[in-house]
């Protein structure tokens, strides 16, 4: 019966000896180790380190041998300080009565996390992006956590019951970036974006909801360039491409929009292109035009891009009768080199015939028929 109850009192010794080592290190807050944190106005308390937990130590500011709290001031271990100031902040250095333990702690004052501002964009249907920046700057060693959670969207009546998925982290690349990157989205689905700025001093959390459809902005379209058409003085052909960011797909095609001025001249005309080029027909003539493109889901998803860096033509100055002239010119010279051509030809031909009947050495089996049987050597001369 003894051994048992001395059995039973050993465990519970075990229990609480662990519960005071397990206490008797300070609480190592989110930070570079021997750094501990306050807030400016508020009471502070610093723990020293490397001390069993209440154990009375002597507290002083590094380099001042002024004590400043004693053993017997009953707050054990700990240092108070009421209503923190920025002269507060430094280091300080605590031991036991024996001088045997001990440590240094570092305060620095700031404030506790604020809802961090966030906002999402997506340049194309599959991919978005939430950026963040703190609303409250609180002077203290910072991270974000951030995930995601997915609703899909089944229609407008079972909207409400439809379950939400996750959370799933929202990946951070590169760390550190304020950016964070959810990659093979639906885009019918409804996000809720969670981003949690997490300081030494505690956690805020904002949620927001976001739709890929309704933030859709693509990138501008790329390569513009502006053509003189020849021979057309109001006429300038403009094309371009594809943003590189957003792959052609049937599903997911852009439509355009195009403004063009010239220069000079502060109103731009705009027009809906149908493909990746334009004709304008009512360009000033001799005049240098700027023309600028967007782009946008093509069923009116999320918004319209920026515009496109300005691209610049002036409308070709030639007239369509030069443009014939030369044209007529450019023939009649290849007529008359052809015409040329065949002269020497028939000249060489005619001078070799010329040059084969002088030799007189006809080629047998073609031109022996035709002489005369009577010729032939040796024939009697009639
Ligand atoms: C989404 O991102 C992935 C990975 O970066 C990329 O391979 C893919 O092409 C993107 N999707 C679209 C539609 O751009
Ligand atoms: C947001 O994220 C934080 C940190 O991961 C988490 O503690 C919190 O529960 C999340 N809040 C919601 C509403 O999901």
């Amino acid at each position: 019966m003894s051994s048992g109850c001395s059995g039973l009192s050993r465990v519970l010794v075990a229990v609480a000896t662990a519960l005071v080592s397990a206490s008797s290190s300070c609480p190592q807050a989110w930070g570079p180790p021997g750094v501990q944190y306050g807030q400016p106005g508020r009471s502070v308390k610093l723990c020293c380190p490397g001390v069993t937990a209440g154990d009375p130590v002597s507290w002083f500011r590094d380099g001042e041998p002024r004590l400043l709290q004693g053993p017997d001031s009953g707050l054990g271990h700990e240092l108070v300080l009421t209503q923190a100031d920025s002269t507060d902040e430094g280091t300080y250095i605590c031991q036991t009565l024996d001088g045997a333990l001990g440590g240094t702690v570092t305060l620095q004052l700031g404030y506790p996390p604020a809802r961090p501002v966030v906002s999402c964009q997506a340049a194309d249907y599959e991919n978005f992006s939430c950026t963040w920046s703190p609303s409250q700057i609180s002077g203290l060693p910072t991270r974000y956590l951030t995930s995601y959670r997915k609703k899909t969207v089944l229609g407008a009546d079972s909207q409400r019951r439809s379950p939400s998925t996750g959370p799933w982290p929202c990946p951070q690349d590169p760390l550190g970036a304020a950016r964070c990157v959810v990659h093979g989205a639906e885009f019918w689905s409804q996000y809720r974006i969670n981003v949690t700025e997490v300081n030494p001093l505690g956690t805020s959390t904002r949620l927001l909801d976001v739709s890929l459809q309704s933030i859709l902005r693509p990138d501008p379209p790329q390569g513009l360039r502006v053509e003189s058409v020849p021979g057309f003085p109001r006429r300038l052909r403009a094309s371009w491409t594809y943003p590189a960011s957003w792959p052609r797909q049937p599903h997911f095609l852009l439509k355009f929009r195009l403004q063009y001025r010239p220069a000079q001249h502060p109103a731009w005309s705009t027009v809906e292109p149908a493909g990746l080029e334009e004709m304008i027909t009512d360009a000033v003539a001799g005049l240098p035009h700027a023309v600028r493109v967007s782009a946008r889901d093509f069923l009116d998803a999320g918004t319209w891009s920026t515009w496109s860096p300005e691209a610049w033509g002036t409308p070709s100055t030639d007239h369509r009768d030069s443009v014939e002239q030369v044209a007529v010119l450019a023939s009649l010279g290849i007529l008359s080199f052809l015409g040329l051509m065949a002269g020497a030809l028939a000249l060489g031909l005619w001078l070799r015939m010329r040059r084969g009947g002088k030799d007189g050495s006809p080629k047998p089996g073609f031109l022996a028929p035709v002489i005369p049987v009577d010729r032939r050597p040796g024939a009697p001369n009639l």
